[in-house]
């Protein structure tokens, strides 16, 4: 009777009730421990997180802001995505030479590229301040919060830089019912050392992209590099590989069903606590906005880039991060609605009532003002997203938005030296704003997206531009042409885009007639308008929104008393644990955990932008040219694998680490039965999606011809 129990619970799940779920503080892993031993972890909590010695958390960094990336060898070489180097693969491709088409190995430290703008932050400790931001905020709300939060937040993370070349931040967990102090080394020599050609980075593109199964070896290396101190330094022929505290052992052992696998990184932004009237406002009318403007504009770069090899070049990178989020919000809306997300956070929402009546009165309107709050917001909803993701789009469009400040110092009648003082900022930045710039491109991104502007923010909202300037001078029943027209005349007459009269024309003595630009024109109505009448509502309803959440979660601690809470994905490192595992999507099928190369000659197409492969890596993979990479029970190369960890964007490039501390993998992606997981995390779906080490090995060693960077690795077979 005993053991059918267990059995039952087992099946049930309750046992492992904690595990796969959650993004956890390495800080507190000690929470965590014993289940992560039970899963198959061999390490001690010390090995994972510690301050005093080095441990895995040292061997991970945050990779330019929005990815992880792990060190791989004892001379800092770095691993992460092809996805996350990309842009600056791009960069330092041109169409003669081009490394993002090719690849690109490295074959001695003199030949590492130099990436302008890249850095890397080692975590050095996490430090729990919030009794210090408390006694400070005391019972502020709002805004207020925000402004208060700010002032404590520079002072602690001041006082952690002193004695070192640190760069600390303070964190709100739990909306604002916790907080904590993180300090962090910061690199930025950091150097390209090899890539794979696109067509296997990007293997299957936008057609995979966020689907199981999949082919794409989605990484690329680089290296850190420091003083002669082992310290962070600026660019310089002189600097030298740095010495890591740690470094990750590479297995080529492989993995099986249910081994025990672990990802550290930087998960960038959950929304697991969001209440139902979030997620109907996500399914009903900001996703489906987002995904309409994304479509347009994607169609248009797609037509203007296969133009041309240069403005394919010049665009990929932008054109990338657009599709990724534009197929995310159409998978996160398409499962929020077919895994019933809204009834079940209905279900869970009727459960904290039912809590609160018996715990704590005050707390039993908390939901009505939930939906007050999303519903005051809702006529804005478009305006807003429109304003981020349309009417900012073209490049003559941003830069012209940076006249808003000339205008206002011209409003306040500033001196003629101030004012040159800013048209002297705004000519350094007009170079940058032009990089790669296509006009035909642009010019058709400003025509569809302004009509499209016009067509969807409710009338009554939009600036007074479409009226006195585009109907007012090129108005005509049909609307395409008036925006043509419009657009076109825009384009012909504007001084931004040509730098020698722009320079002649960017300061004081000119600035009445450069104001009197189309371009900027436009830009300052559309922007002017919305930051005066619209921009109060979005704030409005995101400091709500604040105060909201942090009564909601501080409320589901106390609930959860005694249990472990993980907190939302906010950019600081965590850890999430789980196992390899397959998974059933529909009824009657089946997805194995793992993929093998003779599924790239599966999806091969010659010639496609997506499915091609260089001849040469067919040869390799025809002649099943594997060498020790392998698999050997399987007798094949496994390409990819996947796991249940619970991970989100800003995980992209982790480390998977098996039970002893080794890389198995890479993770890269999500798939597409679970994309509603920033919202919710499903159990049975959920799954990440991790390019086997082997895989990525056997490209460094026989596609990339890289084979002297596994000497400096800690290879485990
Ligand atoms: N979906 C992946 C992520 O967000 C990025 C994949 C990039 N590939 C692509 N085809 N856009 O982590």
């Amino acid at each position: 009777m005993k053991k059918l129990l267990l059995v039952l619970l087992i099946i049930s799940g309750q046992f492992f009730a904690k595990a796969d779920e959650g993004m956890w503080m390495p800080l507190l892993i000690s929470q965590n421990y014993a289940e992560m031993q039970r899963l198959g972890l061999k390490l001690t909590a010390e090995q994972i997180y510690s301050i005093n010695k080095s441990s895995m958390k040292d061997a991970i960094v945050h990779f330019g802001g929005g990815c992880t990336g792990e060190i791989i060898s004892d001379k800092a070489l770095i691993l992460t995505n092809h996805h996350c180097g990309y842009s600056y693969i791009a960069a330092l491709s041109s169409v003669s030479n081009n490394y993002l088409m090719n690849g690109f190995m490295a074959t001695s430290r003199e030949q590492e590229l130099p990436c302008p703008g890249l850095s890397v932050k080692f975590l050095s400790r996490i430090e729990d301040v919030t009794a210090k931001v408390n006694s400070y905020i005391g019972d502020a709300y709002g805004a207020d919060v925000e402004k208060k939060f700010a002032v404590i937040a520079k002072e602690i993370s001041e006082k952690a830089n002193e004695n070192g070349t640190y760069e600390s931040d303070v964190k709100s967990f739990y909306a604002g019912n916790k907080y904590y102090l993180f300090v962090y080394q910061k690199f930025t020599d950091i150097r390209l050392v090899g890539t794979p050609p696109e067509n296997l980075g990007k293997f299957g593109g936008d057609t995979d992209n966020w689907m199981w199964p999949r082919h794409t070896c989605d990484f690329s290396m680089f290296r850190v590099y420091s003083n002669n101190d082992n310290k962070p330094a600026p660019y310089s022929p002189n600097n030298r590989p740095y010495i890591p505290k740690h470094h990750l052992p590479v297995s080529l052992k492989g993995v099986k069903d249910n081994d025990y696998a672990m990802i550290m990184g930087y998960p960038g932004r959950t929304t697991r606590y969001m209440t139902s009237f979030g997620v109907d406002q996500a399914i009903n009318l900001s996703n489906p906005t987002v995904v309409k403007i994304r479509d347009k504009r994607l169609s248009i770069m797609r037509g203007e880039m296969e133009k041309d090899p240069a403005v394919d070049l010049a665009y990929a990178s932008s054109y990338a991060q657009i599709a990724n989020y534009w197929k995310y919000f159409i998978g996160q809306t398409e499962q929020l609605k077919n895994l019933n997300i809204l009834a079940q956070k209905e279900k869970e929402e009727k459960q904290f009532l039912n809590w609160a009546k018996e715990n704590d009165k005050s707390l039993t309107t908390l939901m009505n003002d939930y939906q007050k709050a999303y519903a005051a917001y809702q006529p804005y909803v478009k305006h807003a997203t429109f304003y981020r993701e349309a009417f900012m789009a073209p490049a003559i469009t941003k830069f012209a938005m940076s006249f808003d400040m000339i205008d206002k110092a011209l409003n306040a009648e500033v001196s003629k030296d101030s004012i040159n003082v800013l048209c002297k900022r705004i000519l350094k930045a007009r170079k940058g704003a032009f990089e790669g710039f296509n006009l035909e491109l642009d010019k058709k991104v400003f025509a569809a997206l302004n009509l499209m502007y016009y067509q969807d923010v409710p009338k009554a909202q939009l600036p007074a531009v479409y009226t006195n300037e585009v109907f007012g001078k090129y108005g005509s029943d049909d609307w395409q042409e008036t925006f043509d027209n419009y657009t076109e005349n825009v384009y012909a007459k504007s001084i931004l885009l040509d730098s020698a009269k722009f320079e002649y024309m960017c300061n004081a003595d000119n600035i009445e007639t450069l104001m009197q630009d189309g371009a900027i024109v436009h830009a300052l109505s559309v922007m002017q308008n919305y930051n005066t009448n619209y921009a109060p509502k979005v704030n409005e309803f995101n400091y709500e929104m604040f105060d909201l959440n942090r009564a909601y979660q501080g409320a589901l601690l106390e609930k959860n008393k005694g249990k472990t809470m993980y907190p939302d994905a906010n950019s600081t490192m965590r850890v999430s644990y789980g196992k390899v595992s397959s998974y059933a999507p529909k009824d009657a099928i089946f997805y194995n955990y793992y993929t093998m190369a003779d599924g790239l000659l599966e999806k091969y197409v010659p010639g496609d932008k997506e499915f091609d492969l260089q001849p040469k890596i067919v040869n390799l993979l025809k002649n099943k040219d594997f060498g020790p990479y392998a698999d050997k029970s399987l007798g094949g190369l496994v390409t990819c694998f996947i796991t249940t960890n619970d991970i989100t964007g800003g995980n992209s490039g982790s480390p998977v680490i098996n039970g002893n501390g080794e890389l198995i993998g890479c993770a890269f992606d999500g798939n597409w039965e679970a994309m509603s997981g920033d919202v919710a995390f499903d159990k049975r779906y959920k799954r990440t999606i991790c390019a086997d080490v082997r895989y990525i090995m056997w490209v460094v060693d026989k596609v990339l011809g890289g084979r002297m960077l596994m000497d400096e690795m800690s290879i485990r077979n």
